[in-house]
């Protein structure tokens, strides 16, 4: 959401995230940050994080602005000593974590072809977008109580492979069978886990893109419905699988990708 759209929302007020406590990994841009506002603006106290402070403290006094409850924390990932410290502090103040957004991810090149890729290149994609998450789980869980959920941005590469993008479809499809096992394991528990595919949404991910252009153009004439999404459109799937509107919902796929999988 732009600061001109976000200057016609209304007061933010509580809603259906009422009371609860939510961390958002990858905060601050793109589909994390509309969460966050989301979040926010249906009564969650949000915690979000990521690798650079400005974009964060731009969302949090957003946030503010429109009387909802947020804070920022540098955080990487991939580092479990990061976790546990971003972890410690939401539980000291609020004894529990309630949402869990494992969004921050990472492309890596799109066009390498697997001979061609480095160990290492391929690790730092598989690190943000998977281990990041089962960190995020790890860490997170033991604060969590019965009616927790857990989302995990996967993405339509998570579900169909491409050419060139090999590294970052590993790690999608990862995201999707981690979320799978995760459910089953903590149902017991009464913590729910699911994923959200979103198709081509408009965020820096793709904006900053080096053939950015020409990977729109392609994307979106691969999607049915002739555009990308908004991440306001991707905040409100998360929404819907982060409340109890989806109560019987875990280890679920919730695609958002304008029909590109339909095929
Ligand atoms: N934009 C799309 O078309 C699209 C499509 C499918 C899936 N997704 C997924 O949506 C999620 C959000 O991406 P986005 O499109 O909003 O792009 P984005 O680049 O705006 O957001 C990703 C965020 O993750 C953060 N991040 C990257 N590495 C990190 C790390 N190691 N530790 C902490 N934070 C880190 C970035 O700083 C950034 O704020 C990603 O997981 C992405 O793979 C995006």
């Amino acid at each position: 959401m732009n600061d001109r759209e976000r200057e016609g929302s209304p007061q933010l007020a509580e809603g259906r995230l009422k009371d609860k406590i939510a961390l958002i990994t990858g905060g601050g841009t793109g589909i994390g940050a509309a969460t966050a506002f989301l979040f926010a603006k249906e009564g969650a106290s949000v915690m979000i994080t990521g690798l650079a402070e400005a974009p964060l403290k731009k969302v949090v006094s957003d946030i503010h602005l429109h009387g909802g409850i947020a804070a920022y924390a540098i955080q990487d990932v991939s580092r479990e000593t990061d976790w546990k410290e971003v972890v410690s502090t939401l539980a000291n103040q609020f004894g529990r974590i309630d949402v869990l957004v494992n969004n921050a991810g990472i492309t890596g090149n799109l066009h390498a072809p697997l001979a061609d890729r480095t160990v290492d290149e391929f690790m730092q994609v598989l690190s943000t977008n998977i281990i990041g998450a089962f960190l995020g789980i790890k860490t997170v869980v033991p604060y969590m109580q019965p009616g927790a959920a857990i989302v995990n941005v996967s993405s339509i590469a998570g579900i169909t492979g491409n050419a060139g993008g090999n590294a970052y479809t590993a790690s999608k499809g990862g995201s999707r069978m981690l979320s799978k096992g995760a459910a089953i394991e903590l149902s017991k528990s009464g913590i729910r886990v699911n994923s959200i595919h979103p198709g081509y949404v408009e965020t820096p991910m793709v904006q900053n893109m080096q053939n950015a252009s020409s990977f729109r153009e392609m994307a979106i004439g691969s999607t049915p419905m002739g555009r990308g999404a908004s991440p306001e459109e991707l905040a409100s799937g998360i929404l819907f699988l982060a409340s109890k509107e989806s109560s019987f919902m875990t280890g679920a796929e919730l695609i958002m990708d304008g029909g590109f999988t339909a095929f």
